[in-house]
């Protein structure tokens, strides 16, 4: 049962099947190019579009905006310590400004960072510092057929030992326990895999980061799914989950339920004073860090609801009964359903297009055609040169769209996939520098129907 009511209302609309012809034509048949007053249920992410609660509204009224020493700075603080356990913290403006404070005060070059799997703002940061971002997922972990286990995000200690047997242990300044797992379908890290990740990077001499984003939700899939935990409280879990880390890396505009921010938090105090440092080279002073006073209010009021039982079940739940509808209605999803999104198989949806005309985008395009629905791809036209499935995420913005919207996406969705033979494959019509950042911005077209002949004409 929803345990909120709406106090404001936002306008959507679904335009009209020739609006959404013409948007999408314009936007070159990338969705990141459409405008948000174009699309009617918009599901391109959960990071930073939920509803904040009327609490939180209140509280930005509170803001101190003081550049040193502001009060808000001080109520985020003690939220993060009683929420997630940790002493010291330092702000930035979001969950990579703290990737870069943290990655780039943890790791040099030539180092090799590992990760059950890297998010790719993760990876990116770790490799901006010269060093070698390694996944070890379990397995089936990117497999959506796998119809998997009960904590597919997991960390992998046999493919870590792996790693250490040929690189060694210096080589490896930091273990990171991505919770939930983003990169592999939202599936959560049980507590007994973190303690043994612990344990492994005490043994190796590494600093264990928790990328904390959906800890949360992962908590809630812990107190439904490890017995030892069968009548512990979501806010217990979590701060159980998260004591085993000697740092937390934060994006709030997930589980901390504000729409920007986010943070550093150790008790380690050689770490605290090198994030905080270089945080005011890249962020702003440590008691702001790229913040405004008013959002670091949010956050702390965020961080406490995040955890209270009733919003969190709502939430996983909400998630859950989207995903399983869709599964009964025949379309092929990655099951169990992950926290925050439900993620397509589009190879299986749309067998008749290859990797190379894009599946995954062609199923997100048609799924906006049909019903102003936008969602994002995940797989080729993503990741081009990454041995990914090819997935189409539809993440679901916390305390935002209703049972309503969800008949409505779920409606879109079956009926793409029951005229799935009619839908067309795409090819780039652009080439931007930076492939593996090629997603946002990057044009495409239908391929012909017929291929046009290639006979020279010189
Ligand atoms: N870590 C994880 C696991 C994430 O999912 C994200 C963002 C970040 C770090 C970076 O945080 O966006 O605040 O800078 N994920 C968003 C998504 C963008 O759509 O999954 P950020």
């Amino acid at each position: 049962m929803p345990t909120y009511r709406t106090k404001v209302s936002e306008r959507i609309r679904l335009p009209s099947r020739t609006e959404r012809e013409e948007a999408l034509e314009t936007a070159g048949y990338n969705v990141f190019n459409v405008d948000a007053d174009d699309v009617y249920i918009d599901l391109l992410t959960d990071s930073g579009t939920g509803a904040m609660s009327d609490e939180q509204w209140a509280a930005l009224h509170r803001g101190d905006e003081s550049y040193a020493g502001s009060s808000s700075f001080e109520r985020l603080e003690s939220a993060v310590r009683d929420v997630m356990g940790f002493p010291q913290v330092v702000p930035a403006h979001q969950g990579r400004g703290a990737e870069n404070v943290l990655y780039g005060s943890l790791v040099d070059e030539g180092d090799v960072v590992l990760n059950n799997t890297h998010f790719d703002t993760t990876r990116a940061h770790v490799a901006n510092q010269g060093a070698r971002p390694v996944d070890c997922p379990v397995d089936g972990a990117r497999d959506p057929t796998a119809r998997g286990g009960q904590f597919d995000g997991n960390f992998s200690i046999d493919r870590a030992r792996e790693i250490v047997d040929d690189v060694g242990t210096d080589a490896i300044p930091a273990v990171v326990l991505t919770i939930t797992n983003n990169s592999a379908a939202g599936q959560p890290v049980s507590v007994s895999n973190t303690r043994e990740v612990a344990r492994f990077a005490a043994e190796i001499d590494a600093t264990f980061v928790i990328d904390a984003c959906r800890f949360a939700e992962n908590a809630y899939f812990v107190s439904e799914r490890e017995d030892e935990f069968d009548d512990a409280t979501v806010a217990e879990i979590a701060r159980e989950q998260l004591g085993y880390a000697d740092a937390l890396v934060m994006s709030g505009k997930k589980d901390g339920l504000v729409n920007v921010g986010g943070f550093v938090a150790t008790d380690d105090d050689d770490l605290y004073q090198a994030c905080k440092h270089r945080a005011i080279l890249y962020e702003g002073f440590p008691t702001y860090g790229g913040m405004a006073g008013r959002d670091m209010e949010a956050l702390a009021v965020g961080l406490r609801e995040a955890v209270e039982a009733a919003y969190v079940a709502d939430r996983v739940e909400q998630v859950r009964q989207f995903g399983e509808r869709l599964a009964d209605d025949g379309v092929p999803v990655y099951e169990p359903i992950g926290g925050h999104a439900v993620y397509i198989d589009a190879a299986a949806a749309l067998p008749q297009i290859p990797a190379d005309e894009f599946p995954g985008q062609a199923l997100v395009c048609e799924c906006y055609l049909e019903g102003g629905v936008r969602g994002v791809e995940l797989g080729s036209f993503a990741f081009p040169d990454a041995d990914r499935p090819e997935l189409v995420r539809l993440a679901v913005p916390r305390r935002t769209y209703g049972p309503a919207h969800f008949d409505h996406v779920a409606e879109t969705v079956r009926s793409v996939f029951e005229d799935h033979e009619s839908v067309r494959g795409l090819r780039l019509a652009s080439d931007p520098p930076i492939p593996e950042l090629r997603h946002f911005t990057a044009e495409l077209e239908p391929v012909p129907t017929t291929t046009p002949s290639t006979t020279s004409t010189e």
